[in-house]
């Protein structure tokens, strides 16, 4: 073992390690605050000055962080943010959490993790341990990241005096359950001291850490969970568009499946994908085969049925109007929900945005309503906001679309007003109410 790995082991080990986490949204903020609570001293890196203004306040933007978690470690000294990369350079490992999106084309936008690798490669110094925890197509870590920190007359050799690892973050936003703590953190490494070196930097942080054989597989194994994901949704969704044809409710059919104690896994169909991971993560995967002469048919066939969902929802939209011999062209519709999924503020990628513009263009007067989501960026610059949900708001609607089901919805009090409701959710299972419910 070499001088340099023992002394990043041992700071690690006696939690005097300084520890960078570049990004602070909705992955690196909560890392960021783990680490703090585990005893090193933490410095969150973000380019946007206001997100770091209100950290260095103590105050809180991501739900699932607690200001009253934050606050503390902010005034122990144990948790600050910077926009200045050279605040990194003492540091003894740095994580990276900044964006993956995808390019209007669907290829990788690797442009943020580059940005970052070239900034950290400024900083690099003997005994630094780098951590990629964005979601990226296999090979990153060794093709992307590795080059650029060896590169800049850095004369470091990695598993020596410099370390270098990947670990997919999989953060739930919004579930009460699994947070990062007590989810297990799959670690790889480029070479086997990298992987005690990053093992070592998660224990105090994480409940388990699972660490595997090369940096590509621990790419893989997000791409795997978010593929698996994906894939089953896609085939639910299809189900939910065949019952649909059959006459029969999917909900029913779903839940009487799961009565089954083996071999069944519960899927639930919906207005179509959101967020910034399962629409995009497995597209990262298809794009890296496709460099290869292969071709990832499943990922491209539930994509391909996920991202029809909104059509089917408008096309519910019509045929509940239709039988109150109205149009869609001229009707007042309300969305209730525009966060991705429930009890979450994100609508990235979110299906809401897709059904209320689709409505729009068809001529529909559209509100929505989200307890979370004062107000949206629609195209064009133009912006909507939240409106109030009240009985009068929603017995004024010739239809009410719920694309998020959110638990803070009075799902009796919405039937009871609105005179036509679409389900998309199944939200209003065992609530009643006057109005007409179409279920997807
Ligand atoms: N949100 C999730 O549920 C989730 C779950 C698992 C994995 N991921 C993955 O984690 C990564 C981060 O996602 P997120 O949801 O936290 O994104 P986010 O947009 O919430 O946060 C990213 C942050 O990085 C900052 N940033 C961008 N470029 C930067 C740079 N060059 N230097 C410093 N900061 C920079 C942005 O200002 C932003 O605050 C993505 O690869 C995503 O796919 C996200």
């Amino acid at each position: 073992m070499s001088d340099y790995q023992q002394q990043l082991l041992d700071r690690l080990h006696n939690r005097t390690a300084k520890v960078g986490v570049i990004g602070m949204g909705y992955v690196g903020l909560p890392l960021a605050v783990e680490f703090a609570r585990a005893g090193y001293h933490v410095i969150g890196l973000d380019v946007l000055p206001e997100k770091v203004a209100q950290l260095n306040a103590g105050e809180s933007y991501i739900p699932d962080v607690p200001t009253e978690t934050l606050a503390p470690l902010v005034q122990s000294g144990h948790l600050r943010a910077t926009t200045t990369y050279d605040d990194l350079v003492d540091m003894d490992a740095i994580s990276i959490c900044v964006p993956t999106p995808l390019r209007k084309t669907k290829d990788p936008d690797m442009s943020y993790v580059v940005a970052a690798a070239d900034e950290v490669a400024k900083v690099c110094h003997p005994g630094l341990l780098v951590v990629l925890e964005s979601t990226t197509y296999p090979g990153t870590t060794d093709e992307v990241i590795l080059p650029r920190l060896l590169g800049n007359g850095n004369h470091l050799t990695v598993g020596e005096d410099l370390f270098v690892a990947f670990s997919p973050e999989r953060v739930d936003p919004g579930n009460p359950v699994y947070g990062v703590r007590n989810t297990p953190k799959v670690v790889g490494g480029v070479t086997p001291a990298c992987v005690e070196a990053v093992t070592a930097l998660y224990e105090p942080a994480v409940d388990r850490v699972v660490p595997v054989s090369s940096t590509a597989a621990a790419e893989m194994v997000k791409l795997l969970e978010n593929t698996f994901r994906a894939v089953n949704i896609g085939l639910v969704n299809e189900m939910a568009l065949m019952c649909s044809r059959l006459g029969v409710d999917v909900w029913e059919v779903i839940a009487a499946a799961s009565s089954k104690p083996f071999g069944f896994m519960p899927f639930y169909p919906g207005p179509g994908l959101g967020g910034h991971c399962i629409p995009i993560d497995p597209l990262y995967l298809s794009w890296k085969l496709r460099e290869l002469n292969y071709t990832a048919r499943f990922i491209e066939l539930a994509s391909e049925i996920n991202t029809s969902m909104p059509y089917h929802v408008i096309h519910l939209v019509s045929e509940g109007l239709n039988e109150d011999c109205k149009s869609v062209k001229g009707a007042r519709i309300g969305v209730l929900g525009m966060a991705y999924k429930r009890d979450i503020d994100d609508v990235r990628e979110s299906p809401a945005l897709d059904i209320y513009e689709l409505l729009e263009t068809k001529g529909a007067h559209v509100s929505y309503n989200d307890p979370y989501v004062a107000s949206v960026r629609l195209s064009g610059e133009r912006v909507a906001e939240s409106v109030e949900l009240s009985a009068e708001w929603l017995a004024a609607q010739d239809c009410v679309v719920i694309v998020t089901d959110h638990r803070a919805y009075d799902y009796d009090f919405i039937l009871e007003h609105a005179p036509l409701v679409i389900d998309t959710r199944n939200a209003t299972n065992g609530h009643q109410g006057r109005a007409r419910v179409v279920k997807l």
